[in-house]
């Protein structure tokens, strides 16, 4: 070969390769690349950016599909397998992941959220939670979407924390303990403000710099009073809901903060509380026993036979759907643990996915 064939061969394979790296870089519905693509509208993936994700949805509309999604497990139309949990910790860094399947009966939505912790983002300043959701068609197995599944979780984690203590907390709360200022805490008290007006919110964080923020920006979003608690235990002793969503791995939280009536949300990926509150409540509530057991604020006590699963009251679902008893008395201690449903990330999926589709969003891919 001459020295100018080479030139030109060479030339077009770099025009070739820069033309596909431009249309996957741009999110290009890639058809002349892939002609078998063009054979149905059910072939092609729709590809969501969290952006786009965001323009879909509000905390109004997580909070009532995350209530829809409670009363259907409760009646039993959700197949949702328990998560299961890869450590990814030997690689240095103290990251994991889940991978969370369900399946809506009611909606005909299936999907899996893969979705993790890395803690390595947080020293940086980025986000903690990271991962995609996945939506399968339940007829031909064709990935509909795929969508950035962080967004979705920060806001479903909130409202399930409102909609939790609107069924368990004492109807007359006032004041609220959020510890851990960070994207979990930010969403619960977003959805928290929506559902109950005149609340003083306390923000507990070992960081002073995150209390500070978290005070800063959400003070311009709620409609909540927000006091900057450096002392859990102050905190803790004066509230009716205590909500858990740090990152820590120890537990800190003691037994005798929590007062008669008082409602503590955990919802942490490990244990926050002394044993002795699991131990003395009055009821035990969790979004699902198949998961609470070995994941989060239950899952040490069920490793040491301290609880079992006739110490559980019963599945939140189970109240929301009118099926069990919540709350009885104001003086009770409920503990209620929510590790994270994959059938409200699903749902919630499912509702952007269309309203994507109707608002023209995102971009086909072939896969
Ligand atoms: N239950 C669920 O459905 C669900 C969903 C998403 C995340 N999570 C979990 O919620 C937790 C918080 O996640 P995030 O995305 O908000 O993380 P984040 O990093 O944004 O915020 C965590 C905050 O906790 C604070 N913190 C850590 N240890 C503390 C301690 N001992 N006392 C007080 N504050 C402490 C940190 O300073 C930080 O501000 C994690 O464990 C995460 O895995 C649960």
């Amino acid at each position: 070969m001459t020295a100018g064939r080479q030139m030109t061969s060479l030339y077009c394979l770099t025009v070739r390769f820069m033309r596909v790296r431009m249309m996957f870089r741009c999110g290009a519905v890639i058809y002349g690349e892939f002609q078998d693509y063009e054979k149905g509208d059910n072939m092609k993936t729709l590809i969501l950016s969290r952006s786009e994700v965001q323009k879909c949805i509000t905390a109004k509309d997580v909070l009532e599909k995350v209530e829809y999604v409670f009363r259907e497990w409760g009646e039993g139309n959700i197949v949702q397998p328990a998560k299961i949990n890869l450590d990814m910790s030997r690689s240095g860094y103290s990251s994991w992941c889940n991978a969370m399947p369900a399946y809506l009966v009611s909606s005909n939505a299936a999907g899996i959220k893969w979705i993790g912790g890395f803690g390595e983002n947080v020293k940086t300043g980025g986000a903690y939670i990271q991962g995609a959701i996945i939506l399968t068609d339940t007829k031909t197995g064709q990935t509909l979407a795929v969508m950035d599944g962080s967004l979705i979780t920060n806001l479903r984690t909130g409202a399930s924390a409102a909609v939790a203590s609107k069924y368990m907390a004492r109807k007359d709360l006032r004041k609220i303990t959020i510890i851990g200022a960070g994207e979990q805490g930010r969403n619960c008290l977003r959805c928290f403000d929506l559902v109950y007006k005149n609340l003083t919110a306390f923000v507990v964080d070992i960081s002073e710099e995150h209390r500070k923020t978290f005070i800063d920006e959400m003070s311009k979003e709620v409609s909540a009073v927000l006091v900057d608690s450096p002392k859990a235990e102050n905190a803790v002793r004066e509230s009716d809901v205590i909500v858990l969503v740090t990152t820590a791995k120890k537990p800190f939280v003691k037994e005798d903060w929590i007062s008669p009536g008082a409602l503590v949300l955990a919802m942490g990926s490990f244990q926050q509380v002394e044993d002795n509150f699991a131990l003395s409540a009055d009821k035990i509530i969790v979004d699902s026993w198949a998961q609470a057991s070995h994941r989060g604020e239950l899952k040490q006590l069920v490793e040491d036979s301290k609880i079992s699963e006739s110490d559980i009251s019963t599945e939140l679902g189970n109240v929301v759907a009118g099926n069990k008893e919540g709350r009885k008395s104001d003086t009770e201690r409920i503990l209620t643990v929510l590790v994270g449903l994959g059938a409200h990330d699903i749902c919630i999926g499912h509702h952007i996915y269309r309203k994507a589709k109707e608002m023209n969003l995102g971009c086909y891919a072939a896969l």
